[in-house]
């Protein structure tokens, strides 16, 4: 991380209020030829009831593969096209629009992996499901480790279970002032 994004990342912390929602296999595995490889109605619903009535903010290839805007929710997607438009969303190409955007409520960042990668850091949460079972795929989860630490698990459902991560680094930043 170069120092300029350290501190935009930073006031994304302190500013917004960003959470990242995903779900893996145990193998780490979390896409597929642009699509999720399991179909669990429990985990789906689970995702809309966070999700329902706030900011998602995904990756251009995940708009498309959905393949409408998530509804009751302001979709908001990241993509370095300029001309990349969508009449029922809001596209940006870099992370400090975000600021610019007037959001209230939470902005839940759902993937894919390069998107999660490029936002865990700015992300005061993960709410993780881990799909008990292996499957195969082409896009595997960031590594997040350093970036988050366990809290809890939320959820346990016979074939998946929900583990609430925060931030490592909210504690720190908390103590700045807020006119960072
Ligand atoms: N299991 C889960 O929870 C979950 C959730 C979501 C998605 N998925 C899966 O993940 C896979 C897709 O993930 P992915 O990593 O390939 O794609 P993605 O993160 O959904 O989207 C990648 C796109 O985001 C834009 N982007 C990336 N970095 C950027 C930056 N620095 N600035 C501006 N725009 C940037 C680019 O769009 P442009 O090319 O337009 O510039 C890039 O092609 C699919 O298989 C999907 O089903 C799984």
């Amino acid at each position: 991380m170069t120092k300029m994004s350290t501190d935009l990342y930073d006031i994304l912390l302190q500013k917004l209020d960003i959470r990242a929602i995903a779900a893996m296999a145990a193998n780490g595995i979390i896409g597929n030829n642009n699509s999720i490889p399991w179909n669990i109605p429990e985990e789906m619903a689970f995702f809309r009831r966070m999700t329902q009535n706030a900011s998602v903010l995904m990756g251009r290839k995940t708009f498309e593969s959905i393949g409408h805007p998530l509804p009751n929710r302001q979709n908001i997607v990241m993509t370095k096209d300029a001309a990349w438009h969508c009449d029922t969303a809001i596209a940006i190409q870099k992370l400090d629009q975000l600021l610019e955007l007037a959001i209230e409520g939470p902005i839940w960042v759902c993937g894919g992996a390069m998107v999660y990668e490029m936002l865990f850091p700015a992300c005061r949460e993960l709410y993780l499901s881990t799909v008990f079972g292996k499957f195969d795929g082409d896009t595997k989860m960031p590594s997040f480790g350093d970036i988050f630490v366990i809290n809890k698990t939320i959820l346990t459902c016979p074939t998946f279970k929900v583990d609430h991560y925060v931030t490592r680094r909210h504690a720190n930043i908390e103590k700045k002032p807020l006119s960072l």
